[in-house]
């Protein structure tokens, strides 16, 4: 058996703006700088990656003719303007597509299918899917699909709040068969502000309830990595010293020597972490999942 060197890393939460989009076009970027080749996957129909990484919505190219079976997958992969990074962009009709493949039954195996054609190039290092913030079957598939899960989380309050739901699909993945190898990889803490104290207690507590999962690397907040999207551009092209830019490489570094520890298809046995109880001052109802 040929051994497949490509890693699939799927950049997840089902919450919005905490930091996915940002993560997936930035670490691209700063993959690309240590000469690798990517491949990003924008699963959401809102296409953010797509436009922050400088091309625009068209129509017919996306991951939605693959899934109907219209196209194939090497059709619809694009050069973008940096070296070294290719994008399956999004269109809005990637929300549809959740219909098709609900109704054509293969939902799981789908984008795993898909990619299989791909991955057996070797052309890729890496393929970086940036999840929707939903719990539908494009999220559900693409995990199906992954060697492993970044999740983000925004320092801030509650950001724990919800991982119960990831952790729940990476078991139910396991346990059905589908994706025995998947594991939650790392957590990036997002938007850092030094300056509070409550970014320091969010990130004390994460680490306290997960340990070495969560990266060293913490991303800032900074002005410049909001507004580097505006002008198609991850900021670690558009700004190289910013500090984000400075976080998202350092980050790269610690990602890719995480992973050369890890042979790729000889993934160590999955650990679910189990997130902690909700805050007792919280009134959320309790979480639960079911693969769709
Ligand atoms: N480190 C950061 N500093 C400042 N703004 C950020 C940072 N990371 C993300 N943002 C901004 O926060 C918003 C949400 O980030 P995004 O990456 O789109 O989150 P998600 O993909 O999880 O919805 C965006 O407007 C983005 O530009
Ligand atoms: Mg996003």
């Amino acid at each position: 058996m040929n051994e497949r060197k490509t890693r699939v890393i799927a950049i997840a939460n089902q919450k919005g703006g905490v930091g996915k989009t940002t993560t997936v076009v930035n670490l691209a970027a700063a993959l690309s700088l240590m000469k690798k080749t990517v491949l990003v996957i924008d699963l959401d129909p809102q296409a953010n990656a797509t436009s922050g990484l400088g091309l625009q919505r068209q129509p017919g190219y996306s991951l939605y003719p693959i899934l109907t079976g219209a196209a194939d997958i090497a059709d619809v992969i694009q050069p973008t303007p940096f070296e070294n990074i290719n994008i399956i962009p999004s269109e809005l009709d990637l929300a549809g597509a959740e219909i098709e493949i609900a109704r054509r039954g293969n939902h799981l195996s789908v984008v795993r299918e898909a990619l299989d054609r791909v991955l057996v190039s070797g052309v890729f290092d890496y393929v970086l899917m940036d999840c929707p913030p939903s719990l539908g079957i494009l999220m559900t598939s693409s995990l199906a699909a992954a060697d492993a899960i970044i999740v983000t989380m925004q320092c801030e309050y509650y950001a724990m709040e919800g991982l119960s739901v990831i952790t729940n699909i990476i078991k139910q993945l396991h346990d059905s068969g589908v994706n025995p190898g998947l594991r939650l990889e790392g957590i990036l803490m997002t938007m850092y502000d030094g300056r509070t104290r409550l970014a320091m207690d969010v990130v004390n507590e994460v680490r306290a309830h997960f340990g070495e999962i969560v990266y060293e690397t913490l991303i800032p907040r900074s002005v410049r990595v909001s507004e580097a999207p505006s002008f198609g551009q991850p900021v670690v092209f558009y700004d190289p010293s910013n500090r984000g830019a400075v976080a998202y490489k350092a980050f790269a570094k610690e990602f890719a020597k995480r992973f050369s520890s890890v042979p790729a298809d000889t993934a160590p046995a999955p650990v679910a972490a189990e997130p902690p109880a909700p805050p007792s001052n919280e009134t959320s109802t309790a979480e639960t999942s079911t693969l769709p």
